[in-house]
């Protein structure tokens, strides 16, 4: 099948946070993974995991979402100061009901983002903290100059204040974040932004708001209409979950029949339809599109692993993670004019992650390989395609610094597909191909066997005058690069 590619025509810019991650206080997703501490065994920087640190540094980590999802609304910050000894010990009653040492705090945030090169994004505690300690927080981290909050920080050993790019007020809302009514939530939010200082005039703190709960398009409506000319972005979470059903019976991460390999693809596709509805309501309140859509979580959601704790949420990463990953990737590319960050839940140990971390092992999983090669997109012009696509396939295309790259998804679990990019004329050579596949439906990384899912080389497209053509096989995701 053949599909026509117009680089000529001027697309939106792809932003490069919707490569985001996502990292919460909750089972093995920081503590052992990313901060061991710099007295541990496992060699790290100041407490920094190094492999695990050098491999995410790899993908190009743009914004690291913290510290939560559920755990932000029982969130303490001034816990997590000063001297590791005298840091509180609280409960994590959101996962596990385990116990939190504040170890990792707002300093060892910031030192991760500083190993990473990630761009800040916090989530505040507007479910049962205060306005003045939200407050408070952002006067620890930004200000300056003399201020009790800024002094404080000194005392800890950081003399200039940190930049916070982005700033959630409220996650969940709706659910776990108190339970509120979107006409009651619109008030909480405009009454927390008014008192959330902007001490860098020249790099104001871009505000997220609490959205809806997949397709709570109310929710959207209500938020925009009484809220929406006081934020940035507003956030959406849609997790893929194979039977599309909560509970304990969500399906397995490896153990699935053929039936929930297909009805994930159906699912992860559903992110589609929700970005469109929502956007259309958002452009009844912002037609210039000023405020963005945030997608900060997504990715797949399986029935936890067996023997590990049910408050922990870890689960193993197959080929099909990658087209889940895949997928989503392309629609957020597709809907570059309004989806401007998406963070993935979680980066480690935690859902669909991009590293499993076992003891002083480490392994990356599928879905780590597909943040690879899209990186090429990252901030660069989308390019818009024309024509029928083949059944089971979705594709992104961008270009950035005369180059063209195609990223394609063939999720059929038999049929490899052909498929051909034509209009690519001042495109001459094909400067990289890389491709992710496995043979088997749940074929994954082990701590025993890291390699079985790995990005290889690609040999299987040529570009001639007639254009780019490609034999996809199954299971497969393909990124190439033309010059
Ligand atoms: O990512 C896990 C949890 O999912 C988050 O804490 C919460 O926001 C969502 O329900």
């Amino acid at each position: 099948m053949t599909i026509e590619l117009v680089p000529q025509k001027s697309g939106p810019q792809i932003s490069k946070y919707i490569y985001g991650q996502f990292s919460e206080h909750l089972g093995n997703g920081i503590y052992g993974s990313l901060y061991v501490g710099k007295n541990s065994k496992i060699p790290n920087v100041n407490g920094m995991r190094s492999d695990v640190v050098n491999a995410l540094k790899k993908i190009h980590v743009p914004v690291l979402r913290w510290p939560g999802g559920l755990f932000a609304d029982t969130y303490h910050w001034v816990d997590g100061i000063g001297p590791m000894d005298t840091r509180k010990k609280i409960v994590n009653t959101n996962w596990g009901d385990v116990t939190e040492n504040n170890h990792f705090g707002t300093h060892e945030y910031f030192e991760l983002l500083h190993q990473l090169g990630a761009d800040a994004y916090i989530n505040a505690n507007i479910g049962s903290g205060t306005v003045q300690e939200m407050a408070e927080w952002v006067e620890y981290m930004t200000m300056p100059g003399e201020s009790p909050m800024a002094n404080l920080r000194r005392k800890n050993g950081r003399q200039d204040p940190w930049r916070v790019k982005f700033f959630g007020i409220g996650n969940e809302s709706w659910g776990g974040g108190g339970n509120m009514r979107p006409e009651y939530y619109s008030d909480v939010y405009r009454q927390y932004q008014t008192f959330m200082p902007q001490y860098d005039k020249d790099h104001p703190i871009y505000k997220v708001a609490c959205g809806p709960n997949e397709d709570d398009y109310n929710w959207t409506d209500t938020v925009m209409k009484y809220a929406g000319k006081y934020l940035d972005g507003i956030s959406l979470h849609f997790y893929t979950l194979p039977k599309g059903t909560w509970g304990q019976n969500k399906g397995d991460a490896t153990d699935f029949p053929e039936s929930e390999w297909d009805s994930t693809m159906t699912r992860a596709k559903h992110m589609d339809e929700l970005i469109t509805r929502h956007s259309t309501i958002m452009d009844k309140y912002d037609p210039e599109k000023r405020v963005n859509l945030i997608v900060d979580e997504w990715g797949t959601w399986f029935d936890v692993e067996k023997g590990t704790n049910p408050g922990f949420l870890h689960q193993q990463n197959t080929i099909r993670d990658a087209m889940v990953a895949a997928i989503n990737l392309n629609i957020f590319q597709k809907h570059a004019d309004r989806v401007y960050m998406a963070n993935i839940a979680q980066m480690v140990n935690v859902l669909q992650s991009m590293i499993l971390t076992k003891g002083d092992k480490m392994i990356k999983t599928p879905t780590y390989y597909v943040f690879d090669m899209y990186q090429k997109h990252m901030d660069a012009e989308f390019v818009e395609g024309v024509g029928e696509v083949p059944e089971n396939v979705t594709y992104a295309a961008s270009q950035k610094d005369g180059k063209l790259t195609i990223s394609i998804c063939n999720y059929d679990a038999h049929d490899s597909k052909d498929v051909n990019f034509v209009g690519i004329k001042p495109f001459k050579a094909i400067d990289s191909a890389k491709i992710l596949t496995a043979n088997k439906l749940d074929a994954h990384n082990t701590f025993d066997d890291p390699d079985e899912v790995v990005e290889k080389d690609f040999s299987g497209a040529t570009l001639n005058d007639e254009g780019l053509s490609m034999d996809l096989p199954s299971k497969s995701v393909v990124t190439i690069t033309v010059k």
